[in-house]
């Protein structure tokens, strides 16, 4: 290969709209349109190019094409944060599977998932597509997706590597955290990843760490990933991220995506002028080439442009049905064999919100509603008020004029149309006409832009709360009951509020079967067991980091969010907050702060009811080869079958080095038990799962010492405590990199 040639390798085609007259673009785009990025062929060497496709909740592609007759509808699974509501490996295994499957049927050789970054803040845009605020949670789930994925012969690409846990000014803000934070919370699950799932790809991030890009950190991206971990894959740059693309070969980054054609040009002069070793050039064109090989395009697998979209719509209905979490339940559900007729207040019950926004979006054929999920199931909704929703409804869609100024605009959070209050008397007279309320609050958000901490955002609007308010009040007046359906994608306040109804399901954002799976779970044709992957708190600053974050931030379009990098400012120019953001609360995130301080929480991590009960006993432990086997046996004490999730905290002895209350160890979901049956449920916990990180001995250390191992249904529900006893310390040495350039003033827990 000429240099000419190797840059072009590491250096992606371009993208849509941003990439100039790139020519290779119009050859490539025609691969797969609308996947996100293809790599350089080389034809003189019979090198095709690969396609890289969107993203965490389907594949993401152009439904049609020009000249076209056939569509290319992809299945809109439940997003990040549902799926991992479900605590079930297997399951979320099986989505990725079919996900995998669309993208290896529809010709894209790598699909841009998972995306694992902590969920920090309950505020963060993308957090729809994240998994958890805890480590242990999210590198399960995200393993789990990519076996599931790679089982197809498809790359996957867990993502965003690291520390990117804000949208705002995310291409140039710079996360200042402890090497602690960084290697227990941060990098955690995606160690977990690369030891259980070996991804064949991993997309850096755009954001810097303690001051350097994460697509140029070589103490990231070799000394960590690979000399540590023993990743073996190739690493991408998150689109346009990072600005020097030599010191991103340097630190072992080794595509830039989408690509750019001084990319290309600065790699050569790079090494034309000896700043750049053609070994390390070498390095990366071999990792892509290795990607090039494994890739069903270069095996000409052919793809049939005809995956099994009914199978994977099935497999969508049924893993978001499980991953919906029930947060109160006071009678109400599942409804009972009298309830035919309902009435659906809400705008969002017309208008059921399938995904979040952004790349983590999908172009799928339909979304049901839960007007037609409750239709489908055999209820009758009412239909005056059905009408008088979706004409307000089209009506309010006629005054929101697309923005064509800004081509990003289409995939920036959507502005939610305010909710109309129907009249007191007008919600009187229904309820005498009706067995059951509903009402629905919806909430989208996505990428380019964090949340807000205002009404209609993280807290209810006005209206919205006039409406819960006014449905309740005039229907218990008539002895009926109320029901709220949450149709969000991250966190909301909730301790306002939800004593109010009768019951209140957090449906999150279920894909294209939502309405479909909503309605299995309110007849009960589907029991709730879902569990929160993060904590809800009572208030918004209740969260850790929350002081720490940009909540307030009035971010435009035009902020550097969708810029490249541009963090030109002097030290005293620097904004908190928005070029830079101080993890303050260290490791104390979500209920490693709320359970350390004893704070009251709307509702706790690892929490979900049942439409049954489960009774715990016999717990035991024993210990092999400093591996701790864990069982607990759980019964279905109630009348109806369902799953249980068995959580495993551990609280380590006293410690100089203070260590939070508790902390997830393992889980472990059972299979549907039927009324009294018995299911004998095991954790393994190894001796170096307990381990903390100790910074000045730059390794994981385990205390010697009695550890307290909690076998809970949720992180405030302690069901059997078991001591396990670690006889002597032991140790795992690291290189000691990371660390912030200037110490951080952390929060005292
Ligand atoms: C986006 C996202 C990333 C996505 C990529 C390609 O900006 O940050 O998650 O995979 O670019 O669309």
């Amino acid at each position: 290969m000429t240099l000419d040639e190797k840059a072009k390798l590491l250096t992606g085609t371009g993208m849509e709209g941003f990439s100039g007259d790139i020519a290779v673009v119009g050859e490539t785009n025609g691969l797969v349109p609308g996947a996100a990025g293809t790599t350089c062929p080389i034809p003189r060497l019979g090198i095709p190019s690969i396609v890289l496709g969107d993203g965490p909740a389907g594949l993401r592609i152009h439904p049609t094409r020009d000249g076209d007759t056939a569509t290319y509808y992809c299945t809109a699974f439940p997003v990040g944060t549902l799926l991992a509501s479900t605590w079930n490996p297997e399951l979320v295994e099986r989505v990725g599977e079919a996900m995998g499957n669309e993208a290896l049927e529809y010709g894209v050789d790598v699909l841009l998932t998972p995306a694992l970054n902590i969920q920090r803040n309950p505020l963060c845009g993308r957090n729809y597509e994240y998994y958890s605020e805890d480590p242990v949670v999210s590198g399960k789930m995200a393993s789990a997706i990519i076996r599931g994925v790679q089982a197809n012969g498809v790359g996957a690409s867990p993502k965003h590597f690291a520390a990117n846990n804000q949208e705002t000014n995310r291409m140039a803000s710079d996360s200042r955290l402890t090497q602690r934070a960084l290697r227990e919370i941060y990098l955690r699950g995606f160690e977990i990843v690369v030891r259980e799932s070996q991804p064949l790809t991993i997309m850096t991030s755009y954001n810097l760490i303690d001051g350097v890009y994460s697509s140029e950190s070589r103490d990231l991206l070799t000394t960590v990933l690979r000399d540590e971990w023993g990743f073996g894959g190739m690493v991408m740059t998150d689109w346009f991220g990072g600005k020097d693309a030599a010191a991103q070969i340097r630190a072992g980054n080794d595509l830039m995506m989408p690509g750019l054609p001084a990319q290309h040009d600065s790699i050569v002069a790079a090494v034309n002028n000896g700043s750049l070793a053609i070994e390390d050039v070498d390095v990366s064109v071999k990792r892509i080439l290795n990607l090039v090989l494994a890739s069903p395009r270069f095996k000409g697998y052919a793809f049939s442009n005809k995956p099994d979209l009914e199978a994977h719509a099935r497999i969508a209905r049924q893993s978001a049905a499980e991953g919906m979490v029930l947060l109160e339940n006071r009678g109400a559900l599942p409804f009972s064999a009298a309830v035919k007729n309902i009435v659906a207040f809400g705008i969002t019950s017309y208008d059921f919100i399938a995904g979040g926004t952004g790349s983590g979006d999908v172009n799928e054929a339909y979304t049901v509603s839960l007007k037609e999920g409750l239709t489908n199931a055999g209820y009758n909704l009412d239909a005056d008020m059905a009408a008088s929703y979706e004409k307000y409804i089209a009506s309010e869609n006629e005054k929101i004029k697309p923005d064509t100024i800004n081509p990003l605009a289409a995939a920036m959070p959507k502005v939610r149309m305010s909710e109309p209050v129907p009249a007191r008397a007008e919600i009187a007279r229904l309820a005498t006409r009706s067995d059951i309320a509903l009402v629905t609050i919806g909430r989208s958000s996505g990428e380019f832009a964090d949340r807000r901490l205002k009404e209609g955002d993280f807290l209810l609007s006005a209206a919205e709360r006039n409406l819960i308010e006014s449905v309740c009040r005039e229907f218990h007046a008539a002895g009926k009951q109320v029901v709220v359906v949450l149709n969000i994608g991250g966190v909301i306040e909730t301790a306002s509020w939800k004593d109010l109804p009768d019951a209140v399901l957090l449906a999150w954002q279920a894909g294209q079967e939502g309405g479909n799976s909503v309605a299995d779970v309110l007849k009960g044709a589907v029991n709730p067991s879902g569990k929160l992957p993060m904590t809800f708190p009572v208030d918004y600053m209740d969260a850790s980091s929350s002081a720490n974050f940009p909540y307030d931030y009035q971010a435009s379009v035009s902020t550097p969010a969708l810029l490249p990098g541009n963090n030109t400012k002097t030290k005293t120019e620097l904004v908190r907050n928005v070029d830079y953001t101080d993890y303050e609360e260290d490791i104390y995130v979500g209920y490693r702060w709320l359970d350390t301080r004893g704070k009251a929480v709307s509702y706790p991590f690892g929490y979900g009811l049942s439409y049954t009960s489960f009774e715990y006993s016999a717990a035991r432990l024993s210990k092999t080869g400093g591996v701790f086997t864990v069982s607990v046996n759980v019964t279905n004490s109630g009348a109806v079958g369902g799953k249980e999730v068995v959580q495993l905290y551990a609280s380590a002895p006293p410690s100089t080095l203070g260590k939070p209350a508790q902390e997830l160890k393992g889980f472990a979901k059972t299979q549907e038990l039927k009324p009294g049956e018995s299911q004998t449920v095991t954790i393994t916990v190894a001796e170096s799962d307990l381990a903390s990180f100790d910074e000045a001995r730059s390794a994981w250390v385990t205390d010697a010492g009695t550890y307290k191992f909690r076998l809970s249904s949720s992180s405030r529900n302690v069901r059997a405590t078991l001591d396990a006893v670690v006889e002597r310390a032991s140790e795992i040495k690291t290189h000691n990199v990371l660390n912030p350039r200037e110490p951080l003033t952390l929060l005292n827990p």
